[in-house]
């Protein structure tokens, strides 16, 4: 059959993407900012970016132009680890990591063995990604497989892109949620043949965090990893003090508890460690040497009571080059969907270390940072001619304190930071996901 394009959509307004790292080369030069922009997008893709006057003419009178003169067009928002099964447990009071796993989390989990719970869960969740504009995220299932296939069916209908895996877990939790280091194997194996490279879907090997872990699992994670090495591998590491003693209890041969990762073959390009604050430069190093990532939760850390990431030290280390990292929201840890409020929230953890995290160092980490802690920078993340077509257009006055505020704004960099302070899913003007505008008005409550 000749394939025949789809129609082309048309986007006009003042737009602003990353065509560099802000860490590296200073805000100013990483922004790329044009007051009048059009966008043309067919196929899932940008086929044209620029300025509105030189391009118009490029322009076919028939294709409607959605014009957002008083938004800001941005990319889509990527957020690099979050739990879809904790959508439930979201702003569960008063435990630390550990009892939050045991109370809460643990709990919610085992419903996960329901495919049509999962499903509705699942629903639930990607709804709430694109009303606040996240288009493509990281995502842990429970141990079920039918978890990942029910996020990975639900995100065939949305079209965004979606990275995610089953949890691997067969010590330290409640029975219903322990799998073995083979069935987990198999499970995950049988996940990635299914869906890997399905359209927008990508797998993610998930061994939940090394405390969950036998040795031998880690062991069929790697395995399995070294035979698929074009999966990502998603995990958590360092992010509460309790949590390191146990992980030395736990694995007392190894130095730290990146190294136990390290030992087992679980860095290198592709992983990514979720949390990361409790690091020694010796796990820095091992991290970034190693070509891996990492993920800040600035909402949940602060919630769950775990530290303060150095967001300064991740990205401009002293000695040497940066870590990969990535924004994220971590609900049902993290308290908000919003990479808004997630940004809100990195900026105050950054000021614990005396560094005021600019507007578009926090705009960057949730978007071009987070699209190169997923190794999907050649994809998303960006407004560029040949990325995929994910946008977020923000209501630069969405609440009438956000329009009064505005009314005293003076530059684009002072905007940005009032959005990210003051702004949250009202924000949310409109999405656009591989080129097609998101109906935000047909989300029901569920
Ligand atoms: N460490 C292991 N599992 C989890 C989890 O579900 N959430 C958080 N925040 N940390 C974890
Ligand atoms: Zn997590």
């Amino acid at each position: 059959m000749p394939h025949s394009a789809s129609p082309v959509t048309a986007v006009r307004g003042p737009a602003l993407t990353f065509a560099d790292n802000p860490f590296v080369v200073g805000d100013d030069a990483a922004m790329h900012y044009e007051p009048d922009a059009l966008i043309l997008m067919q196929d899932g893709h940008i086929t044209e970016f620029g300025d509105y006057g030189a391009l118009k003419s490029r322009l076919d009178p028939d294709v409607a132009v959605a014009h957002y003169p008083h938004g800001l067009i941005l990319p889509g928002f990527i957020d690099t680890h979050v739990h879809y099964p904790q959508t439930q447990v979201i702003a569960s009071y008063g435990a630390r990591l550990i009892d939050w796993l045991n109370t809460y989390t643990f709990v919610a989990e085992q419903q996960f063995s329901d495919a049509a719970y999962a499903r509705k869960v699942a629903d639930v969740f990607l709804e709430e990604t694109l009303r606040t504009g996240t288009t493509t995220a990281a995502v842990y299932g429970t141990i079920h497989p039918e978890s990942v296939d029910s996020l990975f069916e639900a995100a065939q209908k949305t079209g965004q892109r979606m990275v995610a895996g089953k949890v691997m877990m067969d010590r330290n939790a409640p029975p219903a949620l322990l799998d073995t280091a083979q069935s987990a194997y198999d499970d995950s194996l049988a996940l990635i043949e299914r869906w890997h490279g399905q359209g927008r879907l990508g797998y993610a090997i998930t061994p939940r965090f090394a405390p969950t872990s036998t040795p031998a699992q880690l062991e069929a994670a790697a395995t399995l990893w070294a035979q698929h090495p074009d999966v990502l591998m998603q995990t958590h590491t360092s992010e509460n003090l309790e949590e390191l003693e146990w992980v030395k209890a736990l694995f007392p041969d190894h130095a730290s508890y990146v190294d136990v990762y390290a030992d087992y073959g679980l860095t290198g390009p592709g992983a990514l460690f979720g949390h990361a604050i409790h690091l020694s430069d010796r796990e820095y190093a091992l991290l970034q040497e190693s070509g891996s990532a990492v993920a800040h939760c600035p909402t949940s850390n602060t919630f769950l009571g775990s530290g303060f990431f150095d967001v300064q030290q991740a990205c401009t280390p002293s000695a040497g080059p940066a870590l990969r990292t990535g924004l994220a929201t971590d609900v049902g840890g993290g308290t908000s969907f919003s990479m808004l409020r997630t940004m809100a929230e990195a900026y105050r953890v950054a000021q614990t270390h005396r560094f005021p995290l600019s507007a578009p160092k926090a705009y960057w980490l949730a978007t071009a940072g987070s699209a190169q802690a997923l190794r999907l920078e050649d994809k998303i993340g960006q407004i560029k001619t040949g990325m995929e077509a994910d946008l977020h257009i923000l209501d630069l006055r969405s609440t009438p304190l956000i329009d009064f505020r505005m009314q005293y704004c003076e530059s684009l960099t002072e905007a940005l930071f009032i959005q990210m302070i003051l702004g949250d899913d009202r924000a949310t003007q409109a999405v656009y996901v591989a080129g097609r505008p998101v109906n935000l008005d047909g989300f029901g409550a569920q």
